[in-house]
């Protein structure tokens, strides 16, 4: 009689525990700062081609939003050399060109453009 309450103890214990690991993991889906954000300017394409082989967008992202030109030329450049990105010297002009005008000090001002341009007059 004792021994078949300790075996059915043990049973259950058992059960709890592999009720436990069946219980489905917390599923993360990727931040949406991971991905670049889409646009039409050329450099979109050229930053997705060249600009995730190392890192998710998050760096990009995370940079302040008041960056202006000359800081996101360098950042590209600096991944070109000494970081070592298989950049060609003609899609560095496009690449900074869409991080600026989408994460940088021209940002807003682009918007503004693209929803003056939508409206008709
Ligand atoms: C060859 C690998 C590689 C490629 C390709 C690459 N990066 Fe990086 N990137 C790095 C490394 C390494 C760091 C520094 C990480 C750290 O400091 O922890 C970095 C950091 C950054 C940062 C953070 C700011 C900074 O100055 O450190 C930004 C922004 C960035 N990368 C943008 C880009 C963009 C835009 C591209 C595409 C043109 C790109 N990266 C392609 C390696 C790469």
């Amino acid at each position: 009689m004792k021994t078949t309450r300790v075996v059915i103890g043990i049973a259950a214990a058992a059960l709890a525990s592999s009720l436990a690991w069946a219980a489905p993991k917390e599923i993360k889906l990727p931040q949406e700062t991971a991905i670049y954000k889409p646009s039409t300017l050329p450099g979109y394409n050229l930053a997705l081609q060249n600009c995730m082989t190392c890192h998710s967008a998050q760096y990009v992202s995370t940079q302040p939003s008041t960056s202006p030109r000359a800081y996101w030329d360098a950042t590209v450049k600096k991944m070109k050399k000494p970081f070592g990105a298989p950049l060609k010297d003609e899609d560095v002009e496009p690449i900074v060109d869409y991080l600026v005008k989408t994460y940088g000090a021209e940002a807003k001002k682009t918007a503004a453009r693209e929803a003056s341009a939508a409206t008709p007059h």
